[in-house]
């Protein structure tokens, strides 16, 4: 049915100009009470690491944090605790992403950790992840933030094969992030890892052994990508065969026998529910802190610069931050394209302007098994995830 498969979640926001409002003052915007008990997330980004994967373009660089680092995302928790918006709002999590969150110490997690429960409000349930690398990850740092509150660790694992880990420029061997794995899952805290495959080289019995590894440590999820050639980076070296369609169904094949089910579109999960990216793809608000981070509260989209002098005088004037306002509609298309993301066919059908045009696709996907229908709702079936964000284009190239 389809040719091409978009390999990555196309965020809503890129196309979101038809529901642009305009610039809006971050600070005005966000003083006014608010009007309904929806929860929120918080994402909190520290762009640094201590090499650079192969195959990677995320918003990091390499260094280790600057000194002050924590103590401007102490501060800019504390000037966001002030607005009234931000004060009547309860956090349902907190995701630490990066770069490598651990690259900042444990005196300093914890500093930033102790000041969002202290100055914001929180749901009994709240996760706290925080995303890392093996190597970046001490047993003294982790307990720590277990004793903080971190109830969900994410590692960016990519494969355990020691060839594979080369090629993808990861420090450490497979045998280290598999010991700190099952240390982790001796804890009561969440467990979850990153998978690459189809990387040159990977055999299905390297993908294999990967999974079976998986399901040895009783992991509660797992994050699964097929490599990206990503522009700026080195990974061209790394790619050279398209095993990515035999390889998606070997996974999820093989792991939906092991109990895990797909939770999004690149995760299956066993006992995670992810409670930060479920509410993202329910249109929550999203707090974003740290240099680097992007979010959006009350419909204002705020992106904090990068650059980390620049961050620093963002919250030295934070009463002049500004965002962009999005009218109310925008956040329909958020949920619609979260709706995908997460399994199953838009809700809102509403949204589409011909509805015949739907309803063909609709045939044309059932007709394909790319989608079932339980409980008088479309979900996706494995075919159709692999097929995701092809659906997702399509679909939304309809409304
Ligand atoms: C925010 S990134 C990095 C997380 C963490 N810093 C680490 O190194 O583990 C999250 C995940 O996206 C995936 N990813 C990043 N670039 C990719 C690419 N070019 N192709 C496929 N997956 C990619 C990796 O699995 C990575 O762990
Ligand atoms: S994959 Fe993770 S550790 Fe590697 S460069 Fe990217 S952000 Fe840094």
């Amino acid at each position: 049915m389809f040719k091409e498969r978009i390999k990555t979640h196309h965020s809503a926001m890129g196309d979101g100009k038809k529901h642009l409002k305009g610039p809006g003052n971050v600070y005005e915007l966000l003083s006014v009470s608010k009007d309904d008990t929806e929860n929120a997330v918080i994402y909190i980004h520290v762009p640094f690491c201590t090499k650079i994967c192969t195959f990677c373009n995320m918003r990091r660089s390499l260094q280790a944090p600057t000194k002050e680092y924590a103590d401007l995302i102490v501060e800019e928790i504390r000037e966001y605790s002030k607005l009234e918006y931000v004060k009547n709002t309860v956090f349902d999590a907190v995701y630490f992403g990066g770069g490598t969150p651990t690259t900042l110490s444990s005196a300093d997690l914890t500093k930033i950790l102790r000041t969002l429960k202290a100055e914001l409000t929180f749901t009994e349930e709240a996760e706290f992840t925080v995303e890392t690398t093996v190597t970046q990850l001490q047993e003294e740092k982790w307990r720590t933030l277990i004793e903080e509150g971190v109830n969900r660790f994410s590692l960016g694992v990519q494969t355990f094969n020691e060839e594979g880990r080369k090629l993808m420029g990861r420090i450490g061997s497979g045998e280290n992030a598999y010991e700190l794995l099952k240390a982790l899952k001796q804890m009561s805290v969440t467990v979850s890892m990153d998978l690459i495959y189809n990387y040159k080289g990977q055999s299905m019995e390297d993908l294999y052994e990967d999974l079976d590894k998986i399901i040895a440590l009783d992991l509660d999820g797992f994050s699964m990508y097929s490599l990206i050639d990503m522009k700026e980076t080195k990974i061209s070296e790394a790619q050279g065969q398209d095993n990515d369609e035999k390889m998606f169904f070997a996974i999820s094949e093989h792991m939906e026998k092991a109990g895990y089910r797909f939770l999004e579109l690149t995760k299956m999960v066993k006992g995670d529910s992810y409670r930060y990216i479920m509410n993202r793809h329910a249109g929550a608000d999203t707090l974003p802190l740290g240099a680097g981070a992007g979010g959006s509260m009350r419909g204002v989209a705020m992106m904090n610069p990068i650059n980390l002098d620049e961050y620093k005088d963002s919250i030295l004037n934070f009463k002049k931050r500004m965002g962009m306002e999005f009218l109310p509609s925008y956040k329909d298309i958020v949920c619609f394209k979260g709706d995908i993301q997460t399994i199953r066919l838009p809700r809102n059908t509403e949204l589409y302007k011909d509805k015949e045009a739907y309803m063909e696709m609709l045939h044309k996907l059932t007709e394909n098994e790319m989608v079932c229908k339980k409980n008088n709702e479309f979900y996706l079936t494995q075919k159709g995830v692999y097929w995701g964000n092809t659906i997702s284009r399509e679909l939304y190239n309809l409304i």
